[in-house]
């Protein structure tokens, strides 16, 4: 018997936090998904679970990726077309998140957040757009954050890339409807997950990574330009753009006392 599927998304950075959750959230609405990491990392239990919503209907299946890698595109882009010829939805998620420590800096950081955050994006698009062109009415996601907003202290490297994301996509967008491709971009507020567990300053409205992914899904249906959220975050930083001194005065790095 084929299972019907309410379509086919490919989900990166998919092995915790908010891909995690878009994967478990797309599957119970009876998508086939095939997630994408590294690491298989919290996918592990649902890969082998045989309670028939995952692995034994085919509905979830995992190819490794890590997205900082250019060599890899074609090869990725075969082990996704084993499983699916066209995508319906690619939901380019994965990232990671480092911090510049003014006192002793590690310039580095700047390329290599870059070439994660945001060359990693232009990989998988690379990956998927050949399969996202044959599907019948496709969405193309990338997911920024909301830190492009305003700015943040010691995110240099972060919100560069993410601001980064943010303008690639506004521009794919231009480029892509010809092939009737929407883009979106997804700008979340803090969410907790592993990236934002080593944070040692308040994160205001933060929400768990089911609430967001529920967010997300929402949003989705409406295929919007962009979708930031939550509201009262970017309420707050509309105030620290129209109010940039008074921002700086409340969120500036203090001297190390050391
Ligand atoms: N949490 C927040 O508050 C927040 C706010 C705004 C935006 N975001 C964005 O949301 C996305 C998900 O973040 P999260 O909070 O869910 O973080 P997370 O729990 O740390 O998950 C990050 C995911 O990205 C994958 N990843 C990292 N580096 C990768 C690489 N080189 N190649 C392939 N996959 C890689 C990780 O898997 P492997 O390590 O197994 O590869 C993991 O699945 C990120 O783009 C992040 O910037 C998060």
């Amino acid at each position: 018997m084929t299972t019907q599927y309410k379509g086919t998304v490919w989900i990166t950075g998919a092995s915790s936090g908010l891909g995690f959750s878009l994967v478990e959230k797309y599957l119970i609405k009876g998508w086939k998904v095939i997630a994408s990491s590294r690491s298989k990392g919290a996918l592990e239990p649902l890969l082998n679970s045989d309670d028939g919503l995952h692995s034994e209907q085919g509905a979830l299946s995992f190819v490794a990726f890590d997205i900082a890698n250019e060599q890899s595109v074609d090869a990725v882009r075969n082990a996704l077309q084993q499983e699916s010829a066209t995508l319906d939805i690619a939901i380019l998620n994965a990232g990671t998140c480092e911090y510049l420590d003014i006192d002793e800096p590690d310039w580095t950081m700047m390329s290599k957040m870059n070439h994660i955050n945001y060359i990693g994006l232009v990989n998988s698009v690379e990956v998927c757009l050949p399969m996202l062109k044959k599907a019948d009415n496709p969405l193309l996601v990338g997911v920024s954050s909301q830190a492009v907003n305003a700015a943040f202290p010691k995110a240099e490297a972060y919100g560069a890339s993410k601001a980064a994301i943010r303008y690639f996509l506004s521009s794919l967008r231009m480029d892509l409807k010809q092939f009737n491709i929407d883009v979106s971009c997804i700008l979340p507020g803090f969410v907790d997950t592993p990236l934002t567990k080593k944070n040692d300053f308040s994160m205001p409205f933060l929400m768990s990574s089911e609430v967001a992914a529920n967010r997300i899904l929402g949003a989705l249906e409406r295929r919007p330009f962009e979708y930031a959220f939550p509201k009262r975050l970017s309420v707050m930083l509309w105030l620290a753009r129209a109010f940039p001194k008074t921002w700086l005065r409340l969120n500036a790095t203090k001297p190390n006392p050391t």
